[in-house]
């Protein structure tokens, strides 16, 4: 497992990206929910994010590719618009102990 950090330096609503050794993540709070995908944008393999930590849409509902806008659902990372609908960002699992948020993959 590999720590990601405590629980409380997540804030609701926000995005953060985090790179490790071998992988680019993005974790994403939402109503107290964690998600964790990998940091890779399916239309051409690149990173997602605007800016350091900046992966929503301007309406904080989607994660949205810089490049060329396609939007994925926070909730399991499906491409709902843009130029890849129906690919879905890969989802990594993770684990909280003891207020500590692990990545398990
Ligand atoms: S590279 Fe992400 S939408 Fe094209």
């Amino acid at each position: 497992m590999i720590l990601l950090g405590n629980v409380d330096e997540f804030d609701e609503g926000e995005s953060y990206g985090i790179d490790l050794d071998t992988i680019s993540i993005v974790l994403l709070r939402q109503q107290n929910r964690f998600f964790v995908y990998e940091n890779r944008c399916p239309h051409r393999g690149i990173r997602l994010e605007w800016q350091p930590n900046q992966f929503l849409d301007y309406e904080r509902q989607f994660i949205q590719c810089a490049m060329h806008g396609a939007l994925f659902r926070i909730e399991d990372g499906e491409c709902i618009a843009g130029p890849c609908p129906g690919e879905m960002l890969k989802a990594l699992s993770y684990r909280i102990e003891e207020g500590k948020l692990f990545l398990t993959e």
